[in-house]
């Protein structure tokens, strides 16, 4: 039996290269212009899509980490997940939720945290380096998850090895790809972040994903946040060499099956300053709630508050946070990430002042 394949709402694709296109000032009259006609909202009820990162543990050890894995810090306990996953069923019921890490298969209980969320009615996605794929995990994932996404950062074992610090990675991936495709996983997405060393290596990614009938293919440039420095941001020369690519591929790779996304994570941090709107919530293995996973930004912590009230209270309003955007601004391009506070300890940076956090205009 395999998770019913449902509709996937997708922030990152070209589509959402408007923010490219469409120059500051003229994309700032179009929301006022929105706002005016009341056709966008100013806090949504729930979030759309909600990252857990249920575990900092990891197997591999990758030079860009951002969020520093493997750490141990004080997770969650299974008790503490269950109650968690029934507090989102019973309150915010988002449309999605993605359980990431660390490497989230190395929690004993990650089958039961995805098959309580897929009981609840939630869309589940995974996030998973593939060292620890069987075929028994394969078939529990693709029961449960509509989507499983592995990371490959590389067509060949000498680049993603060497990146992912272990011998083997690169064989454990592929076989992650072969051993979810088998088990019927409704969608297979293969993850590529880009580095000064690897990108010229993207065609072959492309062919290496059409060769393992993966549905899509993600990348990103690497993010200089936690172990991801600013030396391995690929050059302005080499993005553009990228997205060059992309405009000639893309439409033929989709025609044959494949979807390409590109996502640019500054676009993401313009997204949410301009629009002032939460759409997504991230949640940490020790219980932190943010809205980018990007920065150790904490609203709350579930061990502390009920997460519908994080939600409401705090994290919907987050990119309207004095603090968020004054840092946040600091983000033009992806060579800004690592100037924001907290960007390369991880460290959780608490918010408060959140009674002056209003509503907008
Ligand atoms: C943190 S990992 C957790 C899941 C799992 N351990 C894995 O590697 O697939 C989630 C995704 O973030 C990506 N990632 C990690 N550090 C990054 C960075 N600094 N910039 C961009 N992506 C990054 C990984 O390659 C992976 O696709
Ligand atoms: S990117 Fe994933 S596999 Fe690599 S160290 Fe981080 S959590 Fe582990």
């Amino acid at each position: 039996m395999t998770a019913e394949p449902q509709f996937t709402l997708d922030l990152y694709s070209p589509d959402f290269s408007f923010f490219k296109a469409v120059p500051r000032g003229e994309a700032e009259a179009l929301l006022r212009e929105w706002r005016g006609l009341q056709v966008l909202p100013r806090r949504l009820r729930s979030p759309l899509f909600v990252l857990w990162e249920t575990t900092y543990r990891c197997n591999l050890n990758c030079s860009f980490c951002y969020n520093r894995s493997p750490r141990r810090v004080s997770e969650l306990t299974s008790r503490e997940a269950m109650s968690l996953i029934s507090e989102l069923a019973d309150t915010l019921r988002p449309f999605s939720v993605c359980v990431s890490g660390g490497e989230p298969t190395l929690r004993p209980d990650y089958l039961k945290i995805l098959a309580s969320l897929h009981a609840a009615g939630i869309t589940v996605a995974t996030i998973t380096n593939g060292w620890t794929m069987s075929e028994e995990l394969a078939s529990g994932i693709a029961s449960h998850a509509h989507t499983a996404q592995v990371s490959l950062d590389g067509p060949r074992p000498e680049v993603h090895d060497a990146i992912r610090g272990r011998r083997g990675a690169f064989e454990r991936a592929l076989n992650a790809l072969r051993l979810l495709r088998g088990a019927g996983i409704a969608e297979l997405s293969l993850s590529f972040v880009a580095t000064r060393e690897n990108i010229r290596d993207f065609p072959d990614m492309v062919d290496l994903a059409r060769r393992y009938e993966v549905d899509r293919l993600r990348v990103q440039p690497v993010v200089p946040t936690g172990r991801g420095d600013l030396e391995s941001v690929p050059t302005p020369e080499q993005l553009r060499w990228l997205e060059g690519f992309l405009e000639r591929e893309v439409e033929g790779a989709a025609e044959e099956g494949l979807r390409i996304e590109y996502g640019d994570p500054a676009h993401h941090i313009r997204a949410g300053l301009l629009i002032g709107l939460t759409l997504a919530m991230n949640i940490t293995a020790d219980g932190h709630v943010g809205f980018t996973p990007y920065f150790p930004f904490s609203c709350g912590n579930v061990r502390r508050h009920p997460i519908h009230w994080i939600w409401t209270e705090r994290v919907s309003k987050a990119w309207r946070h004095p603090v968020v955007r004054s840092e946040l601004s600091k983000v033009r391009t992806v060579y800004d990430f690592y100037k924001v506070s907290g960007a390369s300890s991880r460290e959780p940076v608490p918010l408060d002042g959140w009674d002056e956090v209003g509503l907008g205009e």
